[in-house]
C-alpha cells in the first residue's frame, strides 16, 4: 500500500523505503522534546485502524514518541473485528462499540476480537522492538439498568490499578489496555474503549489522550474543525448536536469527559494517514482536531464588582501614560468587555475586547495590564491569547491593538504586526484621532 509519502507500508515493521531526514526536521522536534519529556499520552486505537494498511507506521511512530522520553498507554477498540467476526460465524451482535447492551454471544464473539486486536498490536510492538504487556489493570462492574433496559454484560469502569501501570511506564513497558475488563467476580464486561481511555487518561494524569480514528478528526457541519474549547464543544453538543457528524459524536463526548476529568488535550487523529500521529503532535498545526481545555481557568469576565479594583489596578499605569484614562464611571459602563485574571481570588491583571457592529470580523484588545509583581511570567500574553481565542470563536479574523509603550510585547510575545491608522474601522479611526495618543497600530490575523 503507498502512502501520500510514496512510502510502503507493512504492518508491525518500519516501512520498507525510509526518506531521509533533514537536519531542520530533527532540530523542529527537539523544540517538543523538553515540553513532552516524561508525559503520559493515552492512545486510543480504533479497531478499524488496527486493520488499516497505515497500522506498522503508526507502531513505529509510537516507537518514536518512547524515544523522545513521552509515556505511552495503549488503549484499544474492537468494534470493527466484532462486527467482521459476527458476519463471517453469522451470529448477530446487540451491540459493536460497548455503548449499549451486550448479550452472552456478543461478549464471547467480543472477547475473541479483543485477543485478536490485542495480539496483532503486540506483534506490531515487538516489530518495533518496545517492551508490552496486556494487563488486567481495569476492573470493571455492570452498568445495570438504563431507561428501563438491561445493558446486561456492558461495563463501566469501577478501579483503574494505577500502581501496575505506573510501574510498568516507568520500566519502559508500554501498558496495551483491551476494552473487555473484568469484573470483581473476574467475569469479563465489554467497555466502550473511547470511554477507557478517557478514564485511563483521568487514572494516571495523562497530559493527552490521542484517539487515532478512521476518519479525518472532528466533523462538524460538513468541514474538520482543527481546533476548539471544550466550552465551546460543549456548547454544541448540548444545543446543537445535529452539527457534528454521527461519527464524531462518540469522539467528542468522551473528549469533554476527559477534559473534564483533569486531562489537557484531547486530540482526534486520521490514523490512515502515514505520518499524522507524528505531524500532529511536532507541528503548530495539528492535522486532526484538538479539543483543549481551559489553559486560561484563572480568568474570568469581569462583573460589576470588580470595577473598582480595576480602576485602582490600573491607576499607575495611567499615570504613566501606559494605558488610557477611563474613569470608574467609563469602566462600570463597558465592564462587559473586561476580563480579569485571578490569583488566589485577587484580580491581578486585566484587559478588555471590544467589538465592532459595523464590523464584525474585527475586534479590538486593550487595557493589558499586569500587576508589576506578577511581570513576566506569561499573564499578559495569556491575556492577549485569550482575548483572541474568544474573538476566533466569534467568528472574528483580525484582532488590532494599540499601544504607546508596549509595541514590543506585541510583536515579539503576542505575534502582532504593525499596520497604520488609516486600517481602523472608520468609528475607531475618529476616536483615534479625538485622543491624541499618537498610539501605533499593530493587528493579528486569527488563523
Ligand atoms: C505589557 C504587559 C501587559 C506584559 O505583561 P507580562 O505578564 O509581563 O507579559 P508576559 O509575561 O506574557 O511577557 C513578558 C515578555 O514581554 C516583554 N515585554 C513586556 N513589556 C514590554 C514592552 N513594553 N516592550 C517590549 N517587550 C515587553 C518582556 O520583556 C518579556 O519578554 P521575554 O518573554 O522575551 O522575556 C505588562 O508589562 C504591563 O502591564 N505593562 C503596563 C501596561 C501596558 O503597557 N499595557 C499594554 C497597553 S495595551
Amino acid at each position: 500500500m503507498s502512502n501520500p509519502s510514496g512510502q510502503t507500508a507493512s504492518p508491525g515493521n518500519a516501512p520498507a523505503h525510509t526518506t531521509t531526514i533533514k537536519p531542520t526536521d530533527l532540530r523542529g522536534i527537539l523544540q517538543y522534546v523538553p515540553r513532552f519529556q516524561g508525559q503520559i499520552f493515552v492512545i486510543a486505537i480504533d479497531g478499524s485502524i488496527v486493520a488499516d494498511d497505515n497500522f506498522g507506521n503508526l507502531l513505529v511512530d509510537i516507537a518514536v514518541l518512547r524515544s523522545l522520553g513521552i509515556k505511552v498507554v495503549l488503549v484499544h477498540g474492537i468494534g470493527h473485528q466484532l462486527q467482521e467476526l459476527s458476519a463471517l460465524r453469522g451470529i448477530p451482535i446487540s451491540n459493536a462499540d460497548g455503548t449499549g447492551v451486550t448479550d452472552a454471544a456478543t461478549l464471547d464473539l467480543a472477547i475473541r476480537a479483543s485477543s485478536r486486536v490485542a495480539h496483532l498490536i503486540m506483534e506490531g510492538l515487538t516489530g518495533s522492538l518496545l517492551k508490552a504487556v496486556i494487563t488486567n489493570a481495569v476492573r470493571a462492574v455492570p452498568v445495570g439498568i438504563i431507561k428501563g433496559v438491561d445493558q446486561q454484560l456492558t461495563g463501566k469502569v469501577d478501579r483503574i490499578d494505577k500502581e501496575l501501570l505506573n510501574a510498568l511506564i516507568e520500566r519502559q513497558v508500554v501498558p496495551l489496555v483491551s476494552p473487555v475488563a473484568f469484573g470483581p467476580d473476574g467475569k469479563s464486561l465489554r467497555i466502550n474503549s473511547d470511554l477507557l481511555a478517557a478514564e485511563m487518561a483521568e487514572a494516571l494524569q495523562a497530559t493527552k489522550i490521542i484517539y487515532l480514528a478512521p476518519n479525518a478528526g472532528l466533523e462538524i457541519e460538513g468541514d474538520v474543525t482543527h481546533e476548539i474549547s471544550v466550552d465551546a464543544l460543549r456548547s454544541l453538543v448540548a444545543e446543537h448536536p445535529e452539527k457534528i457528524a454521527d461519527s464524531s459524536r462518540s469522539k467528542a463526548a468522551h473528549a469533554i469527559k476527559a477534559i473534564e476529568t483533569g486531562t489537557p488535550r484531547v486530540h482526534i487523529v486520521d490514523g490512515r494517514v502515514f505520518d499524522g500521529l507524528l505531524n500532529e503532535i511536532f507541528s503548530n498545526e495539528g492535522v486532526g482536531s484538538l479539543v483543549y481545555g481551559n489553559d486560561y481557568q484563572q480568568i474570568r469576565k469581569a462583573s460589576r464588582r470588580d470595577v473598582r479594583l480595576i480602576y485602582n489596578l490600573t491607576r499607575n499605569a495611567v499615570k504613566r501614560e501606559e494605558l488610557i484614562n477611563r474613569t470608574q464611571k467609563e469602566i462600570e459602563k463597558n465592564i462587559d468587555q473586561y476580563f480579569v485574571f485571578e490569583v488566589d481570588e485577587a484580580v491581578i491583571a486585566c484587559a478588555t475586547l471590544l467589538y465592532y457592529a459595523d464590523q464584525p470580523d474585527v475586534a479590538e484588545v486593550g487595557s493589558v495590564y499586569v500587576l508589576p509583581f506578577y511581570h513576566n511570567r506569561g499573564i499578559g500574553k495569556k491575556m492577549v491569547d485569550y482575548a483572541c481565542l474568544q474573538a476566533k470563536e466569534r467568528g472574528v479574523k483580525r484582532v488590532l491593538a494599540l499601544s504607546t509603550q508596549s509595541f514590543g510585547f506585541f510583536t515579539n510575545v503576542c505575534g502582532f504586526q504593525e499596520t497604520t491608522k488609516e486600517t481602523l474601522p472608520e468609528a475607531r479611526l475618529k476616536l483615534y484621532d479625538d485622543s491624541g495618543r499618537n498610539a501605533r497600530v499593530l493587528f493579528k490575523i486569527l488563523s
